[in-house]
């Protein structure tokens, strides 16, 4: 099968009150863990890669990889850019077969941030891509800041529905107290923030930095209205935890599938944790 527009894929999490997981891939084990994930918990299901995994595997690597996975499976599968940052990535993304993709301009002044994103929206959209936006910044963990420093990033509801009636952007990146990375305290997401957004504007709101969230607010999130949820550090802890072991267990092992194998089941593992949490399971 092609891979599917993720706007395609909301729009089932919208009338279901559940989330797609959108899963960061960056190799080939990944990418093969995503798939067995969502192919064995009968769920839609979003792959998506970053600048950094672009960079890593290589865009042509990236998409035939993910060409190959999706093909092998019977449930529905986007391949989407996370986080773009120029309009010409974007467009090159685009023409190598990416069905979705992120125009991040959340570094930028409110009215540059509309601008870049209605120029990828106007490029995309007659295409059949979709195009997810962000307001306010998400930042990750490393960021040394403090709580109310990390407060005053967050999106601005009252710039909410300007932006979307501008833009008319198909989904919404928001700050709600996620962050990219490996939490140090407990995350604690600011839910009063995210029934204002929702009630300002009906498109489905995505959540970043969803490793570490626990699982309750997860479920309040998507309660709330997060259609699609954004996972990379779980499975990275979980794949490079299984390669520790496989060394640890046999040191002398050289056979690469022998170590690597073992990290694909972990991944697979904890992308269908996610998978039912999200409560999209059985919905392919
Ligand atoms: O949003 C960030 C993702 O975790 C991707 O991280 O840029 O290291 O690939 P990365
Ligand atoms: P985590 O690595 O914190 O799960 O964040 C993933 C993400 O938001 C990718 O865009
Ligand atoms: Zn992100």
């Amino acid at each position: 099968m092609s891979f599917v527009s993720v706007d395609d894929l909301l729009k089932g999490a919208e009338a279901g009150g559940y989330a797609v997981g959108a899963f960061n891939c960056n190799n080939m084990e990944i990418v093969q863990a995503i798939v067995r994930a969502a192919e064995a918990e009968k769920a839609p299901v979003i792959m998506q890669a970053s600048q950094g995994a672009i960079k890593y595997a290589g865009i042509n690597f990236i998409v035939a990889m993910a060409r190959e996975a999706a093909s092998s499976v019977k449930v529905p599968v986007a391949l989407h850019l996370d986080h773009g940052t120029g309009f010409d990535q974007i467009m090159w993304c685009i023409r190598s077969g990416f069905s979705s993709v992120m125009i991040d301009g959340s570094k930028k002044p409110l009215e540059e941030n509309i601008a870049l994103t209605s120029q990828v929206i106007r490029c995309a959209y007659p295409l059949g891509i979709s195009v997810e936006a962000e307001l306010g910044k998400i930042g990750g963990t490393e960021d040394d800041i403090t709580v109310s420093e990390r407060e005053a990033m967050f999106t601005d509801p009252k710039e909410v529905r300007y932006f979307v009636e501008k833009t008319g952007v198909g989904s919404l990146a928001v700050a709600i107290g996620t962050a990219h990375g490996r939490y140090r305290g407990e995350p604690k997401l600011d839910f009063e923030r995210l029934k204002q957004i929702r009630a300002l504007v009906d498109i489905p709101i995505v959540l970043h930095g969803s490793s570490g969230v626990p699982d309750d607010q997860i479920a309040e999130a998507i309660r709330l209205g997060v259609r699609k949820v954004n996972i990379d550090t779980n499975i990275r802890e979980a794949f490079v935890d299984a390669v520790r072991r496989a060394v640890a267990q046999d040191p002398d092992e050289i056979d690469p599938r022998k170590i690597l194998g073992p990290a694909r089941d972990a991944a697979t593992e904890i992308i269908r944790e996610k998978i039912r949490l999200f409560g999209s399971s059985g919905k392919a």
